[in-house]
């Protein structure tokens, strides 16, 4: 299949042998392994192509050509079931547009004899289910077996893992027909394909042998269906639905329509998909295929296209058969959900919180009616595993509003020796470290200040109300003085003045001189509320308090070692490595010091171990509005004196600070005789003995 360009084109023979072999290869990965290499879509490509080559050639046909045994081998691993009425395929209408229907009205009339002026055709449409096709056979009401499709003729008999689906029913009610084959198609839910992979990737991750993750929901039910060990199948999930019927026999009043069939069913047990629905002529038809095919992202399972089928069981009769297909029924497919593709590169991606993301980029291909460029490797640990490199022939997979991803890589295919992926060491928009911490499946950036992948989030982490608190610059400031280029880094903002401000899309004067003086205000900050501000992974305001107290100035925060910072209570190896990372990054440093050149100023004081507590071992409790300080503003002080800061009064209570409309609190402090104190009379306590140098660098 790698088509040199210069060579000559392979003889008709030649092609056709060549795409039997392919074809016994793939039909075989496919049904017997459950692990198929290509796409269902490229399967049929070689499929018609081969079709095509012997219709032109008939006596290039071999008996043993894929294109003469529809459907599946038989697995000896099972015993062989025969079909008392053979399960039948349905033609495809290959062209995917909604009115595709219409193809399908039109021949269904002709059949019929029918002209233009005569009535619509009642359809039913249903969904087509992207699971396997299963036949259930009831005697005397009671499931006694549950066989494969195989190849319509012969199929498996699954009995004991398709009694674990909760959905088959085990015995029906009395009015069911005494001897009942039910059809329809056994899945597995999106949400748990996506939880059984989970799984099955933890189960390797822990050294499991002969597990494997899978690569859509049909194939993970057809694996648990075909699973020996029925116990296994019993935790795989799977749900039915049913669409048809084989053998009936004691039937005494048998229902004259399609609809109606689903109607019994239905009231015998089975599931039937709501959506199901009768369809009067053409345009109901294409209107049906429009419809699903809006809501299909939104289905918990896959459905590869709709089945349109005649009403009318006479009518059916009427139509027949051409080879094993009804002409009464017809599937009408979507744009299929995978497609073949090329990586042309590897890219690594940096996200808003500093993820770093390795994306296939590739040659464009429409995959689930979009087409797609890009489809992400999760991370390194998915990456290896698939083992992607670029140059290589892969499946690409976008389901539902999922991001398209790659699936596998044809290894076969793979020309030459390209290098394996390898995640980069630094953040490809920065420069700074890349860390994965241990136990994480993630590479961070830590450049966190300076990287432009981060600006948006580190800004909004920094003005926030817990952190420097910048009044008003929210979600849609920061948005739009990032995009316009104006703030690169955090320093930046400080910056702009007003003019800058007020030239802003949709910022009056006033918002202008709010922000303004929100930015001058913010600067008058503490050192905890800095730290936090600066967004270090793993560094909240408990942490931030806990730095501030214990080293005292910025500094000597900036400069520990991991051990130093491993003294401070509650910081663990991976709190300590995290904020040396931080302030290893020469751009962090950068930014903390412009900050504050711009004048971002905050006490400082001596490490804990010998910085004045003068109020140490005394308990506060703060009530009232007080004349210059906010409520945060004189815990934050009083706390960096060594008080505690308590939120009811008791006998323990050493002072009561107490503002304007004071309440129960300050009645309380009086009552029990604990000592009351203003803000000024607050600082004064403050102030003996005075602090060493207040640092404003
Ligand atoms: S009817 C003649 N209805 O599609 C009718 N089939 O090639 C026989 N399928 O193997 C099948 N949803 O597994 C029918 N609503 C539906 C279906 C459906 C999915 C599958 C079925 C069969 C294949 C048809």
């Amino acid at each position: 299949m790698t088509d040199d360009l210069f060579a000559e084109p392979p003889s008709p023979a030649a092609r056709a042998a060549d795409l039997r072999a392919q074809l016994h290869h793939h039909a075989h990965r496919y049904y017997t392994l459950d692990e198929p290499e290509i796409p269902d879509a490229e399967y049929d490509r070689l499929f018609r192509e081969l079709q095509a080559i012997e219709a032109a050639h008939p006596e290039l046909l071999t008996p043993d050509s894929p294109t003469q045994r529809v459907g599946g081998r038989v697995l000896d691993m099972f015993t062989p079931v025969r079909h008392a009425v053979p399960m039948l395929s349905i033609n495809t209408e290959t062209d995917t547009e909604p009115s595709g229907a219409r193809n399908f009205d039109a021949r269904v009339r002709r059949a019929l004899g029918l002209s233009e002026s005569d009535p619509p055709v009642d359809y039913v449409a249903e969904l087509k289910f992207d699971g396997l096709a299963m036949s259930l056979r009831y005697e005397d009401g009671v499931l006694v077996q549950a066989a494969t499709r195989g190849d319509g003729e012969v199929g498996e008999d699954v009995t004991t893992n398709v009694r674990t689906i909760a959905q088959v029913p085990l015995r029906l009610p009395a009015d069911a027909p005494p001897v009942l084959e039910v059809r329809g198609e056994v899945y597995m839910r999106r949400d748990q394909f996506e939880a059984l992979n989970e799984k099955q990737r933890a189960k390797i991750a822990a050294g499991a042998k002969g597990e494997k993750t899978f690569v859509n929901p049909r194939n993970a039910a057809a694996g648990a269906v075909r699973q020996l060990d029925s116990r296994i199948a019993a935790q795989r999930p799977l749900s039915f639905f049913a669409y048809s019927w084989g053998e009936v026999q004691g039937d005494d009043a048998p229902p004259a329509t399609q609809y109606e069939w689903l109607m019994r069913l239905k009231a015998w047990g089975f599931p039937v998909a709501e959506q199901t629905t009768l369809a009067s002529g053409a345009d109901a038809l294409v209107a049906f295929h429009q419809r699903i095919g809006a809501d299909r992202d939104r289905l918990p399972y896959d459905i590869d296209g709709v089945v349109y089928k005649v009403n009318a069981l006479a009518l059916q009769k009427q139509l027949g058969f051409v080879t094993r297909e009804p002409r009464w029924a017809v599937a009408h497919k979507y744009p299929a959900q995978e497609q073949l593709t090329t990586v042309l590169a590897i890219d690594v991606q940096v996200g808003r919180t500093g993820k770093l993301t390795p994306v296939a980029k590739l040659a464009p291909v429409f995959v689930g009616g979009v087409t797609v460029t890009n489809a992400t490797l999760h991370n390194e640990d998915e990456a290896r595993r698939k083992d992607v490199r670029v140059g290589d022939t892969v499946i690409v997979r976008r389901a539902g509003d999922v991001i398209p991803e790659v699936v596998s890589v044809l290894v076969d295919k793979r020309v030459g020796e390209p290098v394996p992926f390898t995640m980069p060491r630094t953040c490809p928009v920065c420069g700074s470290e890349a860390v994965r911490e241990e136990g994480e499946v993630d590479f961070r950036c830590s450049g966190g200040l300076f990287c432009g992948a981060q600006r948006k989030q580190a800004i909004l982490h920094f003005a926030q109300r817990r952190a420097v608190e910048i009044e008003g610059l929210g979600d849609k400031l920061v948005e739009q003085l990032v995009d316009a280029g104006v703030v690169k880094t955090l320093p930046d903002l400080y910056r702009l003045g007003l003019t800058a401000f007020a030239t802003l899309d949709r910022m009056a004067d006033k918002s202008a001189q709010n922000i303004v003086a929100a930015l001058e205000k913010s600067k008058y900050t503490t050192l905890p509320r800095f730290l936090f501000g600066l967004g270090i992974r793993h560094v909240g305001e408990a942490t931030a308090k806990e730095l501030a107290r214990h080293f005292g100035q910025l500094n000597r925060i900036m400069d520990a070692s991991v051990e130093q910072l491993l003294e401070v209570d509650d910081v663990g190896p991976v709190v300590a490595q995290s904020i040396h990372t931080f302030f290893g990054q020469p751009h962090n440093r950068e930014v903390v010091e412009q900050l504050r050149a711009c004048g971002l100023t905050w006490q400082e004081g001596e490490p804990a171990e010998r910085a004045p507590q003068p109020l140490a071992g005394k308990t506060f409790v703060l009530t009232g509005t007080f004349p210059t300080l906010s409520r945060d503003q004189a815990r934050d002080l009083l706390e960096a004196a060594g008080a505690k800061v308590a939120g009811s009064v008791s006998k323990k209570t050493d002072y009561v600070v107490a503002g304007a409309e004071a309440g129960s609190k300050l009645e309380k402090a009086q009552a029990l005789g604990v000592a009351v104190l203003d803000e000024a009379g607050m600082l004064d306590l403050l102030k003996t003995p005075p602090p060493e140098n207040p640092v404003t660098a």
